[in-house]
């Protein structure tokens, strides 16, 4: 696996270093504190082309690899979760969705606002009763003329209240049970369509996570994305690229807890000398250090089996599943080197630590990542 990165790629990275220390790093504490989002710093990364990063320029993207996505994750990551889940997002599973599979229509009418950071996009799947069994989807999308009626409820959606746009996986014939199940554009503003209170959550707390509630929405059959009954598969492919996304975002975690970590080792005296002389120290760091690396392999592999237009349902499920246990115990040992301060605020490793769990439980748990995994090793 060639990890030499192009000219482009390494510019890319460095922009989002750059501007994960200039614009996300101040007012990341107060943001957290305050479940703040970061308006501003959106349409910043629109500016710069983050927002759409892998679509091609014909609908006003930057047209980058998979492989370029991933480490501009890593970079705003290592400094802010909740700035780059909403990244995370937009790119990976309503930009990529739209463009693999939406109508020429649907792509020239959402993507151009989609990359700009104009809009924000949302994706839909999660149910009160259907988390981790998708299948199991009980908000219904009924064929009324030329349009659905839309009835139901949405849980824990990503950029719930920011988005404008939402992709709903909905249930159009329930005899069918996946099969019957449809993905449809929703806009925000339409009739019935309401955004639910605010989630009070544990970390990625800049980021907005919303219930939505469908009621007799009236939805246009021309929003729907793919063919009748491609509801289904259109989440699963599209969480298969979202993974990958996450799975950087664990590894952006991890490294920035990292980070700080080895400064902090350096700097910090005890039993005098600066803590990193002492080996119960120095072996954390060279855990994490090794970890790390492993993790960076998969997510890697990963974008570059995507990019290669090789199957990546397993390699994105190995990487986040392993990503993700490396950026909570990193998080939870970068915590253990600080000692007293790292239970608190400005030394951001407490931060880091609730960000790093979400990172296990959004876009398919680690069991459901054990289950692909184990799926495929025992088809093959
Ligand atoms: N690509 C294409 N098709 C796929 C697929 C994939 N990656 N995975 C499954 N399918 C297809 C199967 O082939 C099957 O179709 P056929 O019957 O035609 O063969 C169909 O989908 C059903 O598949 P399964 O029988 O495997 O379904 P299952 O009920 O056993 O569940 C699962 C599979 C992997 C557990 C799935 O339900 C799953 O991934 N669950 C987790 C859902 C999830 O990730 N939710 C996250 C919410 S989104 C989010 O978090 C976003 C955010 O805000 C940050």
């Amino acid at each position: 696996m060639d990890f030499s990165f192009t000219e482009e790629q390494q510019m890319v990275r460095q922009a989002a270093r750059d501007f994960a220390q200039n614009e996300l790093l101040p007012g990341v504490i107060e943001r957290d504190e305050k479940q703040e989002f970061p308006a501003r710093q959106v349409r910043q990364m629109g500016e710069l082309g983050f927002m759409g990063m892998m679509v091609s320029p014909e609908y006003g993207g930057s047209g980058l690899d998979t492989l370029s996505y991933v480490l501009v994750m890593e970079e705003l990551s290592k400094v802010d979760a909740s700035a780059s889940v909403i990244v995370s997002v937009n790119n990976s599973l309503v930009c990529w969705g739209l463009e693999a599979y939406g109508t020429e229509e649907q792509k020239k009418k959402y993507l151009p606002a989609l990359a700009a950071g104009e809009k924000i996009g949302a994706f839909c799947l999660s149910e009160p009763e259907a988390g981790s069994d998708a299948t199991s989807q009980k908000t219904t999308a009924r064929e009324v003329g030329d349009h659905y009626i839309l009835n139901g409820t949405k849980n824990w959606i990503t950029n719930g209240s920011s988005a404008d746009i939402y992709l709903v996986i909905a249930q159009t014939y329930p005899e069918k049970g996946h099969k019957g199940i449809n993905a449809l554009i929703v806009e925000k503003g339409m009739d019935g369509f309401e955004i639910g209170p605010k989630e009070q959550k544990m970390g990625i707390r800049g980021s907005d996570t919303h219930s939505l509630i469908f009621n007799d929405v009236k939805v246009p059959k021309e929003n729907r994305i793919g063919a009748d009954g491609f509801g289904f598969k259109f989440a699963m492919k599209t969480l298969s690229g979202g993974r990958i996304g996450i799975a950087a975002q664990a590894l952006g975690i991890a490294a920035g807890a990292y980070e700080l970590s080895l400064k902090y080792s350096r700097e910090r005296k005890a039993f005098g000398t600066e803590i990193a002389n002492h080996q119960a120290i120095a072996f954390k760091l060279a855990d994490m250090h090794t970890q790390i690396e492993a993790a960076r392999m998969l997510v890697y592999r990963a974008a570059i089996d995507k990019d290669t237009g090789k199957d990546y349902d397993l390699s994105s499920a190995m990487a986040k599943l392993y990503a993700s246990q490396v950026a909570m115990d990193t998080a939870v040992e970068a915590v253990q080197i600080h000692g007293g301060n790292g239970y608190v605020k400005e030394y951001h490793v407490e931060r880091m630590m609730r960000d790093a769990k979400i990172t296990q439980i959004y876009e398919g748990t680690s069991e459901i990542q054990k289950i692909v995994i184990s799926r495929s090793i025992l088809r093959d």
